[in-house]
């Protein structure tokens, strides 16, 4: 090196060491939080600082300088370490300071707790459903959502030509390539249970089910997949009135004993006759309330349709293998979020599908 760059060096050295020693103490007193404090430390002494530069040039200084730079430099860092260690206890008094200070802390607050899991509002009503058929006697039964079409519709009654995928919009499972595409299906209700049940039974039988089915149905009031509870009876000599006690016995133990049940008669391929039942609205109770105002829920009309029943129409017998002759029985089936509604007061079927917490928790 040269005698010029020597004294380049040199100058550098002084300078630098000059500057950092003038500049620390008031840049640190500035800083006002740890933060702010730790960057103007970094400037100095970080791996980028600026005497931290100068130190690894220490090999470039003449060799009878070097002890004298390298004593003033390791001073300046002793010096700096110490007084930023000053000023982060000082910012740590203060800010102690300031929440001792301040507010107290208010342990009323609401803290961040988990609230736990809990069953469904559609499945309690489920369990509570089965559960009412099941002290009186009923089989609970099980049965799958994806189906064979002749389960669905034809051991029903349902002849091959009946629109019935018209009436209940059928979803159609794709099969096997050249198979007949229509003979899978999510079931469109749960009355396949009765075909399966019977199939595998012999009367005397009673049984319920309850499950998810499904239609290509989807607005304000329809959902594609909703819940269905499904049941019947066959033994000799069921008649119309044990549907009729059955099934009235069933709504005053769900809705109360004072609410209104009406039959009236309606059209379902697998039974003969075939009947809806209609229970007073729990929503408005126009029957308690006549002066009710407008009620979404029934309409206005003051009833909600239940469910559908009738007594098991013989073409069903004839396709599970009992004797027509011999047996009667009824069946009935009934939408589950329906009930749920029309129990929980629940105004908005959507409400049952939306998963929000803040519904979900009130049950
Ligand atoms: N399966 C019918 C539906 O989904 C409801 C129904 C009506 C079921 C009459 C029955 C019945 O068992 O007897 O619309």
């Amino acid at each position: 090196m040269s005698e010029a760059d020597t004294a380049d060096v040199v100058t550098a050295f002084e300078q630098g060491l000059a500057e950092a020693a003038e500049g620390y103490a008031a840049a640190f007193g500035r800083a006002t939080d740890e933060h702010a404090l730790r960057a103007q430390n970094a400037r100095l002494l970080g791996p980028a600082g600026s005497l931290t530069k100068l130190l690894k040039r220490m090999s470039q200084l003449p060799a009878d300088r070097r002890r004298e730079f390298g004593k003033r430099a390791n001073e300046l860092k002793r010096a700096i370490d110490v007084a930023f260690e000053e000023r982060l206890s000082e910012l740590a008094r203060a800010e102690r300071e300031a929440e001792l200070s301040g507010p107290m802390l208010d342990v009323s607050l609401p803290g961040f707790g988990r609230l736990p899991g809990r069953v469904h509002l559609l499945s309690r009503v489920k369990h509570e459903l089965l559960d009412l058929f099941a002290t009186m006697g009923f089989d609970v039964a099980d049965g799958p959502e994806v189906e064979l079409h002749e389960n669905n519709f034809d051991k029903l009654g349902f002849p091959p030509d009946h629109p019935a995928t018209d009436m209940q919009d059928t979803f159609f499972m794709k099969g096997p390539p050249g198979s007949d595409p229509r003979a899978t299906l999510l079931r469109t209700h749960t009355s396949t249970v009765q075909v399966r049940e019977m199939l595998r039974r012999k009367p005397p039988l009673a049984v319920v089910s309850a499950g998810h089915v499904y239609r290509r149905d989807d607005d304000a009031t329809h959902s594609p997949m909703f819940m269905q509870l499904e049941g019947f009876m066959v033994d000799r000599g069921v008649s119309f009135a044990h549907l009729k006690g059955v099934l009235t016995h069933f709504l005053r133990r769900l809705f109360g004993d004072d609410v209104p049940v009406r039959f009236r008669p309606s059209y379902f391929p697998f039974v003969e006759p075939g009947g809806e039942v209609d229970v007073g609205c729990g929503i408005c109770q126009r029957w308690k309330r006549p002066d009710a105002g407008a009620c979404r829920v029934c309409k206005g009309s003051g009833w909600i349709e239940i469910l559908g029943c009738g007594m098991i129409h013989p073409v069903v017998f004839e396709q599970v293998g009992y004797d027509p002759e011999t047996n009667t029985g009824f069946a009935f089936g009934m939408g589950i979020d329906r009930v749920a509604m029309m129990r929980y007061g629940v105004g908005d079927v959507g409400l049952l599908y939306s998963n929000d917490a803040r519904f979900l928790t009130q049950f």
